[in-house]
């Protein structure tokens, strides 16, 4: 029997590896243990209790306003006793955390094999985003297997010289997430408070971001709902300290603006495929946006995501006040725009990636 570990530590990590995690425990060929780091709480738990996934080990190392020196000593300090513990044949990580680079880092100096999900996705400067540029062109140095979520992705890798036969297409596991979160007959007290309004869903929290772009974000998002009479704006907030305080400077006062707690992933999925476009600095927001057919204002200068631009669904609409407020208001005064944007095209995959890394993972390890 050979041993996977999965390990993670934040909410969008959880969200894309527990359907993964569901797969693996289904397989008789594997033993599989959880690890997560904890370097989310609040909003990592609400995902295990809505996968239902119990942690075999959890290194609860979340502090309040924590750095990445925090993060990365404290993944490098508590991981590798659990891998030495459990001698796992193979170790299987996420994305782009600090998570994910800090226990592939400890797998690479214990020669665990790594294997990456959601391989291979770049912008090229590594201080966009901040850090995870950085963060998984390091895992991607470690890992023996690259899981792509697209062919783009792939050919990122392939120019970094990584060898074809390492590199697997496998779509990205949100889409596999979405077919079990999505509910079709949904109800929320936030969606009665929207009811008859146009709802705009926002989120920010990239380091990057932090402070003035910030600032200028929410300066948008209040001259449009101050404008729009017809629109409310719903924003569950991103628990640092260094977004909360301003989200509170710039948006509370304003009965269209909404301030809630981070919402469970049910409900935000829900939420989110019945508003009519979603304003984020996110990552994964913009692949379940692809996947749903909503519009994306990018509140980035860059994305890593060039298919869901491509497909129309996205558009960067940068970190200016101007920008974003004249990227909003066309979307809002031209229903035309709104419907070419609201395309089907999704470029994430068919809700099987998991069972293809299951696959691909019984190949490499026997
Ligand atoms: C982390 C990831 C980022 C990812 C994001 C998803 C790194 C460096 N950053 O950023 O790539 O996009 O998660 O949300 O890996 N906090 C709580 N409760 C929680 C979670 C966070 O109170 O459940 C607060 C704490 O004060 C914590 C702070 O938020 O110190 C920052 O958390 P951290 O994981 O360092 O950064 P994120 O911005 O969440
Ligand atoms: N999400 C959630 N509740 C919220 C906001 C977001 O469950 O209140 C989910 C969302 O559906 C997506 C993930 O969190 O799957 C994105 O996390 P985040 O934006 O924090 O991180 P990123 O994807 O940018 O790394």
């Amino acid at each position: 029997m050979k041993k996977i570990m999965l390990v993670f530590g934040t909410r969008p990590e959880a969200i894309k590896m527990c359907p993964l995690v569901k797969v693996l425990k289904t397989l008789s060929w594997c033993d599989v243990k959880v690890c997560v780091t904890g370097q989310h709480r609040q909003m990592l738990d609400q995902v295990l209790q809505a996968f239902s996934v119990v942690a075999d080990y959890d290194l609860s190392i979340m502090k309040n306003a924590q750095t990445l020196f925090d993060i990365t000593a404290a993944v490098l300090h508590a991981f590798p006793p659990v891998l030495l513990r459990e001698k796992p044949d193979m170790v299987l990580v996420h994305g782009d955390t600090t998570t994910s680079f800090a226990a592939a880092l400890a797998c690479y100096y214990l020669q665990i094999p790594v294997g990456h999900v959601e391989a291979g996705l770049r912008t090229g400067d590594i201080y966009a985003p901040f850090p995870e540029e950085f963060n998984r062109q390091a895992v991607s140095l470690t890992a023996a297997l690259h899981f792509a979520p697209t062919s783009v992705a792939k050919e990122n890798l392939l120019r970094e010289g990584k060898k074809a036969e390492h590199i697997f297409v496998t779509g990205n596991t949100i889409v596999d997430a979405l077919n079990t979160t999505l509910l079709p007959n949904y109800s929320h007290p936030l969606l009665t408070w929207a009811q008859g309004s146009r709802l705009i869903l926002l989120t920010a929290h990239r380091r990057e971001n932090w402070g003035k772009k910030m600032t200028h974000i929410f300066r948008a998002v209040r001259q449009i709902a101050d404008e729009f009479e017809n629109v409310k704006v719903l924003y569950p907030v991103h628990p640092n300290p260094q977004v909360t305080a301003l989200a509170q400077q710039y948006l509370t006062g304003q009965e269209r603006i909404c301030l809630t707690a981070p919402l469970g992933v049910v409900d935000f999925h829900n939420i989110m495929s019945r508003s009519e476009f979603i304003l984020t600095d996110s990552g994964g927001i913009q692949e379940e946006a692809c996947a749903l057919a909503k519009p994306v204002l990018v509140l980035r200068d860059t994305t890593e995501r060039p298919e869901g631009v491509n497909s129309g669904i996205l558009r960067l609409a940068g970190t200016s006040q101007e920008k974003i407020y004249l990227a909003c208001k066309e979307l809002l005064s031209e229903p035309s725009l709104l419907r070419r944007m609201s395309t089907s095209v999704n470029p994430y995959g068919d809700g099987h990636a998991c069972e293809k890394i299951a696959q691909l993972l019984k190949q490499y390890l026997s």
